[in-house]
């Protein structure tokens, strides 16, 4: 019989991750990513790295969900796996990523260190975002760090007086940005950047038993009737996050390697393997 591959341990019990998160200095956090993300998951990186640790030599890290990948980016910089994939669906992140691990990444290093976030320059680089991937990269770059809260959906507002009065410019550093950039540039011999659907990449690696998977959808794609979410009361994301739920579980049940999940996806799968799984099989 397949050993169940998802590992619950690294929260004793579900209801644990909002003390973990409480615990964690995220101030003591490396941070890799560029992005500013809903959802992101710098606090989860201490309890990452004890998932890491246990890694077998040649062991391949795939954040089929990377938003902005610090999981992924972590992993890649602190510890010897064989490789590290991203997928990521969105056209948006997928040309930033794109470009950060192509040979335009110099190019985008000098646009964001020439630019000027003012309103106007703001307007300008989006409307070239259909010129071409790395102009989508960068403009989606200026987007994340000038929208409210780095929300990249259309409609997003700008940011209006940001931190301490400063403006436009008061989430746009740079030097940090490019600094980042730089970093996850010169590993990227070692990470592997998929525009496609999650699902179907995990498919690929289903019978891997090198492959770990950190597993972190957006939380109306997997929201069950498990999960109690003051904040979604929408039918449709309702039904929607349950049929997710399912297939994300299914595909859970198959994975020979081992999985994690963030926080939105836990207490289902915590749910649902205590429900199905018989104490020899959660291996
Ligand atoms: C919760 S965010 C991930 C945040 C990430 N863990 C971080 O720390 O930045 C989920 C991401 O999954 C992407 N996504 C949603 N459905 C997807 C799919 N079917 N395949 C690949 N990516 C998908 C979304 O565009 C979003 O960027």
């Amino acid at each position: 019989m397949k050993s169940q591959a998802v590992q619950l341990s690294l929260f004793a019990d579900y209801n644990d991750a909002p003390q973990r998160r409480r615990e964690v200095n995220v101030a003591t956090v490396p941070q890799r990513s560029p992005f500013r993300y809903p959802g992101g998951k710098t606090w989860l990186v201490p309890i990452a790295r004890q998932w890491f640790a246990q890694a077998k030599p040649g062991a391949h890290l795939i954040e089929p969900f990377a938003g902005g990948g610090i999981i992924g980016l972590t992993a890649a910089a602190e510890y010897q796996f064989e490789r590290i994939t991203l997928v990521e669906r969105d056209d948006d992140m997928a040309a930033a990523w794109q470009t950060i691990l192509s040979g335009n990444c110099q190019w985008l290093m000098e646009r964001i260190a020439s630019f000027q976030p003012t309103a106007e320059n703001i307007r300008w680089a989006i409307s070239r975002a259909a010129d071409g991937i790395k102009e989508r990269g960068f403009a989606t770059i200026v987007r994340n760090r000038t929208n409210h809260g780095g929300i990249l959906a259309d409609g997003a507002g700008m940011i209006r007086n940001g931190e301490n009065g400063k403006g436009l410019g008061s989430r746009w550093y740079p030097a940090t940005l490019n600094k980042r950039i730089d970093s996850i540039s010169r590993m990227r011999h070692r990470i592997e950047f998929i525009h496609g659907d999650a699902f179907e990449v995990m498919e690929q690696y289903i019978d891997d038993t090198r492959a770990l998977f950190f597993i972190d959808p957006p939380l109306h794609c997997c929201w069950s009737p498990f999960v109690h979410s003051p904040r979604s009361k929408s039918p449709s994301n309702f039904r929607a996050g349950e049929a997710n739920a399912g297939t994300l579980h299914a595909y859970l049940q198959r994975l020979s390697g081992s999985a994690q999940l963030g926080k939105n996806v836990r207490a289902t799968v915590h749910h649902r393997a205590h429900a199905n799984h018989t104490p020899e099989n959660q291996g």
